[in-house]
């Protein structure tokens, strides 16, 4: 019987879903979990697909039924347990061979586990797959980092797995070493800031307009149908109106408001910060998970501070309201878009990655959780002007800014006035109110900083005079 193309370790439900989709595009595939009896069941349920897996029960075997130069996805745990697979594998692997980790890892775990593998002769590549179950199942969207050469080997794997827009795969090499897990970060960072906007415009529907959650749904299906149209906007609306099975309830009523968060939306926010780029959005969105988790807490300080004394919701025309705010959303949004790409921008730079705008764009269309049209028009702007210094300053996207951010604005005053807290879209009028404003603060900052610490300033004049006069009787 003919090796299999490649191998998957790890069948969890990603790992499960993946393994099934190769198998399903005609690739034979060997596959290997740490419990036996998991993948015995994974095979004997795999349908008409079980002739093209080969079950293994030791890595021995796993490892010799795939054909050299061997690469094998590793789809587990991210983290500890991605080291200690890789050492175990070590032994039975030869030079060429390739391992992928496949988990939402920090880049900075794939560019140290790329560092133990050199000299080794064995490869790495560290890939982002987005689009949850269904996605493994049908078509992710899949973000690759590592040498060109290993890429080849799993090319014509991957572009038959992958979700596809217009017929084009959304599969691509990104770079060299963590390239493919940073894009797969900050995706999650943007992931992180859309659902939060959209929890924060759904809160101003629920808590000001005092809708239901089944007259939101439909507010959020005829968004759906426009220029916000995307996958999180669609689930959105079904999760709005679907009904608890227990009480009869809408079931988001009856969903506990405490968010989970697993660290990738975290990750972008620290990169960002490392590097010096403002992603208020994300960091919005991050620091707002964080507070939901304050259950307690909250209830705690609703009872002592009570919920801001503003009276009444007051909207005077309620359909031009919810334009607004479905404008608002879509402004939000490419404040949120533009600062990851620029986040982006600057790790390219700052690890030599050269990392391809346009492309990220182009294969975030479809497969993955931020798929939308939206994407494609960022793929355009890129296209057209991949050097841009920020996605706002695209004609497209400065066109686009000029036409939503008032009602950005119009909603932020609303909610603000109304008490409801905004943290994220709030965060996305601030970064445009700041950014395309030539004259800032920042000239007191200065002040102030050589005031208390003598750190000097640059003049506006040019000249070569750095310090202020404070020494002379203002210090005092
Ligand atoms: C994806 C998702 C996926 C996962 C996140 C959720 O692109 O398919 O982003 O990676 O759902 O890890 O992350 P949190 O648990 O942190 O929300």
């Amino acid at each position: 019987m003919s090796q299999a193309e490649i191998g998957l370790i790890g069948l969890g439900v990603m790992g499960a879903n993946l393994a099934l989709n190769i198998a399903e595009k005609g690739h034979r595939i060997a596959v290997f979990n740490r419990t036996v009896e998991t993948t015995r069941k994974f095979h004997a349920d795999s349908g008409d697909l079980k002739s093209r897996i080969v079950p293994c029960e030791t890595i021995e075997e796993f490892v010799a039924a795939i054909r050299p130069p061997r690469p094998i996805i590793i789809m587990i745990k991210a983290g500890e347990a991605v080291d200690q697979q890789m050492e175990a594998l070590k032994p039975y692997l030869a030079r060429g061979d390739i391992m992928i980790d496949a988990g939402n890892a920090n880049f900075r775990d794939t560019m140290r586990r790329f560092g133990v593998l050199k000299d080794t002769g064995l490869t790495f590549i560290g890939m982002g797959v987005s689009g949850g179950e269904e996605g493994a199942r049908h078509g992710p969207s899949i973000m690759v980092g590592g040498t060109e050469e290993s890429y080849a080997r799993v090319e014509e794997v991957l572009t038959s797995i992958a979700a596809k827009y217009d017929g084009e795969p959304c599969v691509a090499w990104l770079g060299e070493n963590g390239a493919g897990h940073f894009v797969k970060t900050i995706h999650n960072g943007i992931e992180y800031a859309d659902m939060q906007m959209i929890a924060e415009i759904y809160g101003i529907l629920r808590d000001g307009l005092k809708m239901t959650a089944e007259e939101i749904g439909e507010v959020f299906g005829t968004w759906n149908r426009g220029r916000l149209n995307s996958y999180l906007i669609e689930i959105t609306e079904k999760v709005l109106k679907a009904t608890d099975p227990l009480t009869g309830n809408p079931m988001v009523d009856m969903i506990l408001d405490k968010a989970g968060q697993k660290g990738t939306g975290k990750w972008s926010a620290i990169e960002a910060q490392t590097m010096g780029v403002p992603a208020t959005g994300i960091e919005a969105a991050v620091a707002a998970r964080s507070i939901s988790s304050m259950k307690e807490e909250r209830e705690a300080a609703e009872r002592i501070l009570g919920l801001p004394p503003v009276g009444e919701f007051q909207v005077a025309d309620k359909a031009a309201f919810i334009t607004d705010l479905e404008n608002a959303l879509l402004a939000a949004k490419i404040g949120a878009y533009a600062q990851g790409f620029s986040v982006m921008a600057a790790a390219s730079k700052e690890f030599g990655w050269n990392l391809p705008m346009p492309t990220i764009a182009r294969i975030w269309r479809a497969g993955c959780i931020i798929r939308s049209q939206f994407l494609d028009e960022i793929t355009s702007a890129f296209t057209k002007a991949p050097d841009a210094a920020n996605l706002i300053v695209t004609p497209a996207f400065a066109a686009m800014v000029k036409e939503t951010d008032g009602a950005l604005r119009r909603i932020v005053s609303a909610a603000v006035l109304g008490g409801l807290p905004v943290p994220a879209l709030a965060s996305a009028l601030g970064y445009f109110d700041s950014y395309r404003r030539g004259r800032g603060t920042a000239n007191v900052i200065q002040a102030q900083r050589d005031f208390f610490g003598a750190h000097g300033f640059d003049r506006i004049d040019g000249a070569d005079s750095h310090h202020g006069p404070w020494g002379s009787g203002l210090n005092g």
